[in-house]
């Protein structure tokens, strides 16, 4: 099976979101889990931002030793310059070159013409492969440049150094459909250079970072670009633990492989909700609060009697701490029994039947069970005469 490496720009692309910018310390310690996670790449930055993007970036590069280090420039002497300074103490460094190449930003962002932006790619992209050992370019807003000028500049990029080529999404705008046939036609150019590595990178404004990633993996791309929390510009990117959590339980289906722990998915998440204060909303897949907790009474006899009934991974294999049956009106008495005994009280029939009843009383007032409420009803049962939880 092949391996798809995972290339996480939580601390580039997620950082640059409103709301999620972090100081170089947080940078650093969400740095060290993100390596522990098992990513192949961290891009650590954008030097030419701020003096504080650069010196976050080279204190990223001179700590992170198991994983690459990648640092982000447009195609620009400066940015270059900048970005080859910030992976000065890398010992895996990968320089990160961009420029837009359809018409709509060449024309109104950039104000030049594609002749002048393809020599410029190859001109910077030269220069960066002089003085760094791995150079990725990225052609901004791919998905909608031109598909014959979009082949001439991978080539030029390729033929100048560059062995990684990441064609984003940069809007959010493609289709999964669209997204796999531009891989396919770009790789169908490459004939002559099979080993260039060819990458995906998402934005989510129409909900299809993940679906469009996929699409591309299908087509044959074998790096990711995503985040933690899926964090990043507008929307945000692919979200690095539904990738992951997808290749590994539709494995059957995507036949590949990352090095991702998936275990550490979960602490991840947490941390980066912890250090910029922003919650993971609850019903989000694989992280959020809710995404391993069951409420509706026979949802929670079934994963009581057989966690597969209802549940595609156990919430431990993600760093979920322990499944959460939520108590509440839709819940029956198998889930209340299941409870109380976690909890210490093994409850007769009758008990349980009592305990439910007051319990379903409280829900009705709009309440959710806690753990306390429970331990209160049962003893209240318990203090009751026999007679009266005969009832
Ligand atoms: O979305 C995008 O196009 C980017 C590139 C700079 C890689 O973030
Ligand atoms: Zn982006």
């Amino acid at each position: 099976m092949d391996n798809v490496q995972i290339f996480d720009t939580t601390l580039r692309d997620g950082e640059q979101s409103p709301g999620f910018s972090m100081n170089r310390e947080e940078k650093l310690q969400l740095a060290r889990q993100i390596e522990q996670l098992g990513v192949d790449i961290i891009e650590a930055g954008f030097p030419i931002a701020s003096p504080g993007d650069l010196d976050a970036t080279r204190a990223v590069a001179a700590e992170i030793k198991h994983c690459r280090v990648a640092a982000l420039a447009r195609a620009r002497q400066e940015d270059v310059e900048a970005a080859l300074r910030g992976l000065e103490p890398a010992d895996k460094p990968r320089l990160h070159v961009f420029l837009a190449t359809s018409d709509l930003h060449l024309k109104y962002k950039l104000r030049t013409t594609r002749e002048q932006a393809l020599e410029q790619i190859a001109k910077m992209v030269r220069y960066g492969r002089q003085n760094c050992d791995e150079v990725e370019f990225s052609a901004e807003d791919a998905s909608r440049t031109d598909i014959d000028y979009l082949c001439q500049v991978v080539l030029a990029a390729v033929e100048s150094g560059a062995t990684i080529i990441n064609l984003p999404d940069t809007v959010g705008y493609s289709t999964p459909d669209d997204y796999g046939e531009m891989f396919r036609k770009v790789r169908a150019r490459l004939g002559a250079h099979p080993n260039v590595v060819l990458s995906a990178h998402c934005h989510d404004d129409l909900g299809l970072a993940l679906p469009n990633s996929l699409a591309a993996i299908d087509a044959g791309v074998r790096q990711i670009e995503c985040t933690i929390n899926g964090i990043g510009e507008r929307a945000g990117n692919a979200s690095l633990e539904e990738l992951a959590v997808v290749l590994h339980v539709r494995q059957d289906r995507y036949q590949v492989t990352t090095n991702i722990k998936l275990e550490m998915l979960y602490p991840t998440s947490r941390m980066l909700s912890k250090i910029t204060n922003v919650s993971v909303p609850p019903n989000k897949a694989v992280v959020g609060a809710n995404a391993f907790a069951h409420e509706a009474g026979i949802h929670q006899d079934g994963i009581l009697k057989n966690p597969l009934t209802y549940e595609i991974i156990v919430p431990e294999k993600v760093g979920v701490p322990a499944r959460r049956l939520v108590l509440g009106k839709h819940s029956g008495r198998n889930a209340y029994r299941s409870r109380l005994a976690e909890l210490g009280y093994e409850t007769t029939d009758v008990e349980l039947a009592e305990c439910y009843r007051l319990a379903i009383a409280l829900a009705d007032a709009g309440k959710e069970i806690t753990d306390r409420d429970l331990v209160s009803i049962i003893h209240k049962v318990r203090r009751q005469p026999a007679t009266a939880n005969a009832r």
